[in-house]
């Protein structure tokens, strides 16, 4: 009887082995590994059945259903290891690196021009100690015209060409903002007059007005500036705007003239001309010729504005400025129209835009800028 059973196991054990030769892959290898050597598996019950034998047989059959099981163990590493090889070459054939390919072009992005100089203005103006400031794009009248001493029937309401939004509930028309300098009467609102000596803002974002030509884009963005404190006078807007200037167009000596002129909001008021040459050809050389080019509005904050916001004009003075960054960007840059600022066209935006220099400092202007 022992030797019958003995003889079952044998051949059992040699149909588990040619199981093991004739499979295909790791998942049907493990269920005959499970169905022979499992809790339940055909070797491993006639372990079970062992109280029926006396000693001798018991510890025979027992060695010889380990011996079959270190077998059939043994079996099955060797085709595991088979078939990891021939999965590892597999993945190997497929992801062959030819390393004599000619490597593929990285198309990285660029920064838009407007963007570089926005990083600029910000970069420069903090290291005269101005920190950048952001205000809302919609705005009330009264912020964008009236606490700026453009009054309703003043003519510069006109000149600004500004859109309006629907009247809301209380019968109000918010405007989107026609230029930065509301935000110069929001930052001089948060003042705390009692804990205060000096403020210094730029005030980069974006402006909106009904105009659309080679020159103008309904959506367009300024750098308002902003300056206030105790004996601040027209010489400091000078040496402000002078360093500002020549930093920006990176000329040492760049001629810069202040012309006077008339804004609501600053009393005097001066426009920043640019020494250049303007060839007839349509090119232009800055800090060469005779020529001048206007590229920002300035002057002493008017007092009107001052008292508005409750600073007595008799006690602080300050200065301010606003520019259009297209502009600056398009003079700088030499880019001839303005259009295609936002276009998205992509072999404009190669052509003009900039890699990104991985340095956080000048990034800081973007922040609520270009969210
Ligand atoms: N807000 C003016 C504009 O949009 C620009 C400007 C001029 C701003 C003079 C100022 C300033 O702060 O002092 O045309």
């Amino acid at each position: 009887m022992i030797a019958e059973l003995k003889d079952k196991l044998l051949n059992l054990s040699d149909d588990i082995s040619l199981l093991i030769l004739g499979c295909s892959n790791l998942n049907s290898l493990d269920d005959i590994r499970i169905n022979a050597l499992g809790k339940k598996g055909s070797i491993t019950s006639h372990l079970k059945n062992l109280r029926e034998y006396d000693d001798v047989s018991k510890r025979e059959i027992g060695s010889l259903v380990n011996e079959i099981k270190d077998k059939i163990n043994q079996e099955i590493v060797v085709k595991t290891q088979f078939f990891k090889k021939e999965i590892l070459q597999e993945k190997l054939n497929i992801e062959k690196i030819d390393v004599t390919l000619t490597p593929q072009d990285n198309d990285t992005g660029t920064l838009h021009p407007l963007s570089r100089t926005i990083d600029e203005l910000c970069a420069i103006f903090a290291d005269m100690g101005f920190s950048i400031v952001d205000g809302p794009d919609i705005e009330s009248d009264y912020y964008n015209f009236t606490a700026l001493n453009i009054p309703t029937e003043h003519p510069a309401r006109q000149e600004h060409d500004t859109f309006y939004l629907q009247p809301n509930n209380d019968g109000e028309r918010k405007v989107l903002r026609t230029h930065t300098s509301p935000v110069q009467i929001r930052t001089m609102e948060k003042i705390d007059l009692e804990n205060f000596d000096e403020i210094r803002y730029i005030i980069p974002g974006r402006t909106y007005r009904s105009d659309h030509d080679a020159t103008h884009s309904p959506m367009f963005h300024q750098c308002e500036g902003l300056v206030l404190g105790k004996n601040i006078n027209m010489g400091h807007l000078k040496g402000c705007l002078i360093e500002f200037c020549r930093n920006y167009f990176n000329a040492e000596n760049l001629p810069v003239r202040f012309r006077p002129s008339y804004f609501p909001f600053t009393e005097p008021s001066a426009e920043v001309d640019i020494g250049c040459r303007k060839d007839k050809d349509g090119s232009l050389s800055i800090g060469e010729g005779e020529d001048w080019l206007e590229i920002l509005g300035s002057g002493m904050v008017h007092p009107r504005v001052l008292e508005g916001v409750g600073i007595d004009p008799t006690v602080y003075q300050g200065f301010a400025f606003g520019m259009g960054l297209e502009r600056l960007t398009m003079l700088k840059y030499g880019i001839p129209d303005l259009r295609p600022f936002y276009d998205s066209d992509l072999r404009w935006l190669k052509h003009y835009g900039f890699i990104p220099v991985d340095n956080p400092s000048l990034h800081s202007g973007l922040n609520g800028v270009f969210s």
